[in-house]
């Protein structure tokens, strides 16, 4: 029998993710990343490295940018999660996204909602970034299609979109 207590136990996390409140049982080892993919559907994150070394993951936590990968879901209670689906309404794009599209900037996309996260996450604290905030931005994610010029003058083309 497992001790009172025990990490191996399940746990009640009540969360809320993209706006909307969730209560969930975890069970010891499972991920951020896994919860939300495997129990709420949320695919747009997605898994590559599961080191924390490659950002195709990221979502914000409370406001900031966070590998949902190495994050054990039992330590979200309490927690705001925004995820890349939650970025705009249904059928609508953020400037970003539009530059993103105007400037071609994915190609297979799978570093795409990372990166849009760890660019949304810059824009709301440094409105008019240079380029080598965005590019240091960018450290973390890891795009092995586009070389990231694109990438970079979205960001810049967006900060200007919001700006004007
Ligand atoms: Fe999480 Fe690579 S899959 S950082
Ligand atoms: Fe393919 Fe970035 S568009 S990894």
């Amino acid at each position: 029998m497992m001790p009172a207590g025990s990490s191996e136990q399940p746990v009640a996390v009540r969360l809320t993710v993209n706006g909307r409140a969730h209560l969930l049982e975890v069970s010891a080892g499972e991920t951020l990343l896994g919860m939300l993919r495997d129990r709420l559907g949320l695919t747009g994150s997605k898994e590559a490295c599961v080191e924390g070394e490659c950002g195709a993951c990221t979502v914000l936590v409370d406001g900031g940018p966070a590998a949902s990968c190495i994050l054990a879901a039992g330590s979200m209670n309490g927690r705001t999660v925004h995820t890349v689906e939650g970025l705009a309404g249904a059928g609508e794009l953020t400037s970003l996204q539009q530059a993103f599209v105007n400037h071609a900037a994915v190609q297979c996309g799978y570093c795409t909602p990372g990166v849009l996260i760890v660019l949304t996450a810059l824009l709301a604290e440094v409105p008019q970034p240079t380029e080598d905030e965005v590019r240091r931005a960018l450290a973390g994610n890891i795009c092995r299609c586009t070389g990231y010029q694109q990438i970079v003058e979205a960001a810049l083309d967006a900060a200007t979109a919001v700006s004007s």
